[in-house]
């Protein structure tokens, strides 16, 4: 498939699930040396504990999640990023003109779970926030197998979807309206996180 079939096969997806997975949206070589970077900064202590919850009232509970994150500047002078938030900007511009969908936003941080890290069932958008429009995950674990857990979970109405955080694999859901959980992971797991808003 060459971009624009990735990028029309992501629409037809949502369209009928309200979700999308993809392999292959973001040049491998970007996210290979992508995961280089998070690995470096995780090794220099960089992330930190995520938090739940909106602005002031932002918390760190353990029963609910326990992976580090690291915020990504949208203005970083690392290239790389800048390369990501650019493809990220040219997948949802094209998503605007055919969908309607008003993005002008993209906000992404690297995770990592380590092991026995989590984050239980949730949804990504607050109430009272009607900021984030679609949820957009970008896996970097390079040799993932099975053992190695860590999957995400999406909990649809008649139906669980397990998707294995493999490298280069990308998944986009609606913020509001998909619950899911990440299972137990047994070893470090690396991603980009973003929201469209
Ligand atoms: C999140 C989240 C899922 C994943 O950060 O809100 O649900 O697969 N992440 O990393
Ligand atoms: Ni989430």
């Amino acid at each position: 498939m060459n971009l624009t079939e990735k990028y029309e096969s992501i629409i037809n997806q949502i369209l009928e699930n309200e979700f999308a997975i993809i392999d292959g949206l973001f040049e491998s070589e970007n996210l290979t040396r992508l995961r280089n970077e998070v690995i470096k900064k995780d090794k220099t202590h960089q992330l930190s504990q995520a938090k739940i919850g909106k602005s002031d009232k932002r918390i760190h509970d353990n029963s609910v999640r326990t992976d580090d994150i690291l915020w990504i500047e949208n203005n970083s002078n690392i290239e790389d990023e800048q390369s990501y938030i650019k493809a990220v900007e040219q997948f949802y511009t094209y998503l605007n003109n055919a969908c309607f969908t008003g993005i002008s936003e993209f906000e992404c941080h690297y995770a990592r779970y380590g092991a026995g890290t989590f984050y239980k069932t949730h949804i990504d958008r607050f109430k009272n926030d009607s900021g984030r429009k679609f949820s957009l995950i970008t896996y970097l674990n390079d040799s993932w197998k099975k053992d190695d857990g860590g999957e995400l979970k999406l909990h649809l109405e008649n139906e669980l979807i397990l998707i294995e955080p493999i490298f280069a694999r990308t998944i986009i859901f609606k913020s509001h309206l998909i619950k899911h959980e990440v299972l137990l992971s047994n070893t470090n797991r690396y991603s980009l996180t973003g929201w469209l808003k």
